[in-house]
């Protein structure tokens, strides 16, 4: 009996060893983060270098009046270009004139707010803004990171040279959990070394799946320089198919961060994009300036209904069940047994989509209530399929309830 024990035990640490299963954090400070999709705000995709802490206070103040924290938006995270060197003995050092009150100040005005706090750095030695990176100083960094009282770290991959992903990720996991303090991993790969294959090993909330979003419709595109590429958002679409499996509470797939109300799509896009990222279970990080919404745009972040099925508890990543040329449908299973379905049109004009139930998991001889969650209106009972006229670029977004 004895024998068998250890036996068994010896077999599980293989087992555990080969697969990387051992180190899956279900202990530890960083247990249990992020087990819906992260929500909140990032500098990035509208201000670029230009963040102070003037800006980053006054969008944690835009959060709560506008009524996004209430919506479910948490983080307010800066992006890039927050730091400018290093000091003597090595600490990071963030923008004097930029940020004068330094980061803990930041943070414990986010805090002040009920609002969580989160910064950026790199796995390479510099950032892609040439800031100096975390290469070298990840168990010092942390350190830093939780005396300010960082909440969620966004890290990146520039100027990593060889240096394996895997690797580095896991190495930046571990200064955070010896440092004491949950925060979230948002791993900034690109996609390059598959990290849906290994970021919930290591340890990562979510990872990057593509390039950067553009704030843009389309699909993938070569740079003017002839270089690959820029995604819009049905580039960045299109390259989600088949990563389903690889979500689930606690570490998603990130097709990176809200383009909506920046400038650069209709509303009926924004909606759109919105949708598809809710239903990816993706991380919902508005990436627009919270201060001067339009009140349409106010209404596509806020949908309630709609968040809903991002933060729904199984934790699924909805994927598309069919596609006809332009017209497509994707569909998410819920926690309470019924489906979020997308109809989607890629055409250039109004076209009729329908979903048949057997794509979505339930026999075409039953009766489903289906709701309209743009509309906020019941439809009724349909059997075996629904279908409706979906403008162009637009989508219909739909529960589906036996
Ligand atoms: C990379 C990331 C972006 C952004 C910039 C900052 O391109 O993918 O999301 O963080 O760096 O320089």
């Amino acid at each position: 009996m004895k024998m068998k024990c250890l036996l068994a035990a010896a077999l599980l640490c293989v087992v555990s060893c080969v697969t990387g299963l051992g180190a899956q954090h279900s202990t530890g400070p960083s247990a249990n983060l992020a087990l819906t999709p992260p929500m909140g705000w990032n500098s990035w995709n509208k201000f670029a270098c230009n963040v102070s802490e003037d800006l980053i206070e006054a969008m944690a103040d835009a959060m709560v009046k506008s009524g996004m924290k209430d919506g479910g938006y948490i983080y307010v995270n800066i992006d890039d270009c927050w730091q400018v060197s290093r000091d003597a003995n090595g600490n990071i050092v963030s923008d004097p004139q930029r940020f004068p009150h330094g980061m803990k100040a930041v943070g414990d005005y986010i805090h002040s707010l009920g609002l969580k706090f989160g910064v950026y750095s790199d796995a390479g030695s510099h950032t892609c803004a040439k800031r100096p990176g975390g290469l070298g100083h990840e168990y010092q960094d942390a350190i830093q990171y939780a005396a300010w009282g960082v909440d969620y770290l966004k890290y990146d991959w520039c100027d990593a040279t060889t240096q394996d992903a895997r690797a580095s990720y896991a190495n930046m996991r571990a200064a955070l959990d010896a440092a004491g303090r949950p925060i979230v991993l948002s791993i900034c790969e690109w996609g390059t070394a598959k990290p849906w294959l290994w970021g919930k090993e290591v340890g990562g909330n979510s990872w990057r799946t593509t390039g950067d979003i553009q704030d843009r419709w389309g699909g993938q595109e070569k740079w003017p320089d002839g270089s690959c590429c820029s995604n819009g958002v049905m580039g960045i679409l299109d390259q989600q198919v088949g990563l389903q499996s690889y979500a689930g509470p606690g570490h998603w797939n990130d097709p990176d961060m809200l383009e909506v109300g920046n400038g650069g799509m209709t509303d009926t896009e924004y909606r759109s994009h919105f949708s598809l990222w809710a239903l990816l279970a993706a991380p919902l990080i508005a990436g627009n300036d919270l201060r001067n919404m339009r009140p349409e745009i106010h209404d596509i972040l806020t949908n309630k209904e709609v968040i809903a099925v991002n933060q729904d508890a199984l934790g699924r990543e909805g994927e598309r069940v069919a596609k006809h040329g332009d017209l497509e449908v994707w569909a998410k299973q819920l926690k309470d047994g019924s489906r979020a379905v997308i109809l989607l049109n890629r055409g250039s004009g109004e076209q009729q989509v329908t979903v048949n139930w057997e794509e979505i998991g339930y026999p075409g001889s039953i009766g489903a209530s289906v709701r309209d969650l743009w509309q906020h209106k019941d439809l009724g009972k349909f059997t075996g399929k629904f279908s409706a006229a979906v403008a162009s670029h637009g989508v219909m977004m739909v529960t589906v309830k036996p």
